[in-house]
């Protein structure tokens, strides 16, 4: 058995409040459960020389594809051999192929927090039928209710084709926006456009797609990654997109309470309603195999009525003890939770 220490980003403390070991312990637990053949255990909080590390310890070696699995935890800052009380830095491995701003350049009312929907995508990507593609790069995600693109901005980061659906139109525009000046600014080979979607001469909706090489070399190549965002409603999806076309879907679903200059006052609508009318084309546009993973309020929604819904449309739901430890309070009005599933072979209602 050999022992190791997570040194965590401070800056966690303020996103999960006082939830942050938690959050860490149990996607550390599901990164080894799906990555590492569950050779992690006695993961804990341990304070060295004053300073709080989430320890484990590993049985055998962490190889390198070991460490290059917890290396894109997200909420690590660095890893450590510990060996006597003495700490020996590990080299890491992340997938990040640009530089932070990607994720950290948008700021608005409504954003979810950008290390939340890293740790929302890892967790989704370790339920699907192949976790390991995490770390190859070829995986395409769907966020179906995408705002101003956090999911979208993260997956990009990893290297993966990336799609979104988005009713508003201002937060479609916005990102459509960002997304050109950031390219333009970080000066990558890419092409983008806004076109309308139209059958049977109506307009289904506006489409954007870009295009962007991580090097001049790869677009030239034609490996670009790409992102599609559409403003439609979600329960249309998937009259934009091939059936079976994505790997992952992850949203963070409407909390059910009012953003902006207001107080969180309101707390009370359910997203089950949009989500019981849009899970029917989701399921339609994931490939069996695939995941989704939502996050949501459980002020508005419980657990429960999430996996029902999740298991009627043909998904079989995470349901081991690392994966019902990811509750945690963001504000008076939003204890946040999340639920992973993947689609079965033979999904019924699809
Ligand atoms: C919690 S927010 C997602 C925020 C996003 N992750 C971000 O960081 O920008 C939920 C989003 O769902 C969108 N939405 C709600 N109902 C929708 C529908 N029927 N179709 C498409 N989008 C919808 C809202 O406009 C909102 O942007």
């Amino acid at each position: 058995m050999k022992t190791y220490g997570i040194l965590l980003f401070p800056s966690h403390n303020r996103v999960y409040a006082h939830a942050s070991v938690h959050l860490a312990q149990s996607e550390l637990l599901v990164v080894g459960d799906a990555l590492l053949d569950g050779r992690i255990g006695s993961v804990r909080e341990t304070v060295l020389g004053g300073v709080p590390y989430l320890t484990f310890e590993v049985d055998g070696d962490l190889t390198e594809s070991d460490i290059g699995a917890l290396s894109n935890l997200s909420s690590l800052y660095a890893l450590f051999e510990i060996e006597d009380g003495r700490l020996a830095p590990l080299e890491l491995t992340r997938l990040d192929r640009f530089g932070s701003d990607l994720i950290t350049i948008q700021k608005y009312a409504g954003k979810t927090n950008e290390d939340f929907t890293k740790l929302l995508l890892n967790v989704t990507a370790m339920a699907c039928d192949d976790p390991r593609r995490l770390l190859t790069g070829d995986l395409r995600v769907l966020d179906p209710l995408c705002g101003r693109g956090t999911t979208l901005n993260q997956a990009v980061m990893y290297g993966f084709d990336a799609a979104g659906v988005e009713r508003d139109t201002k937060s479609f525009d916005a990102y459509a926006n960002f997304l050109r000046q950031w390219m333009k600014n970080s000066r990558l080979k890419h092409r983008a456009e806004i076109t309308r979607v139209r059958r049977d001469r109506k307009t289904l909706g506006r489409r954007f797609h870009a295009e962007l090489g991580e090097d001049k070399e790869r677009y030239k190549r034609g490996e670009a990654i790409e992102v599609t965002v559409i403003n439609a409603d979600t329960a249309a999806s998937d009259a934009f997109f091939g059936p079976a076309s994505f790997d992952l879907i992850v949203t963070d679903a409407p909390y059910g309470v009012q953003h902006g200059a207001t107080a969180r006052t309101e707390v009370s609508r359910s997203p089950m309603p949009l989500l019981t009318a849009a899970l029917p084309a989701w399921a339609r546009l994931l490939r069996p195999g695939g995941a989704i993973g939502i996050a949501w309020n459980t002020h508005v929604a419980r657990r429960s009525e999430l996996a029902e819904l999740l298991a009627d449309h043909g998904f079989e739901v995470a349901d081991s003890e690392p994966h019902h430890g990811f509750r945690h309070r963001v504000d008076q009005a939003i204890v946040r939770d999340l639920v992973v599933a993947r689609l079965a072979a033979t999904g019924r209602d699809r």
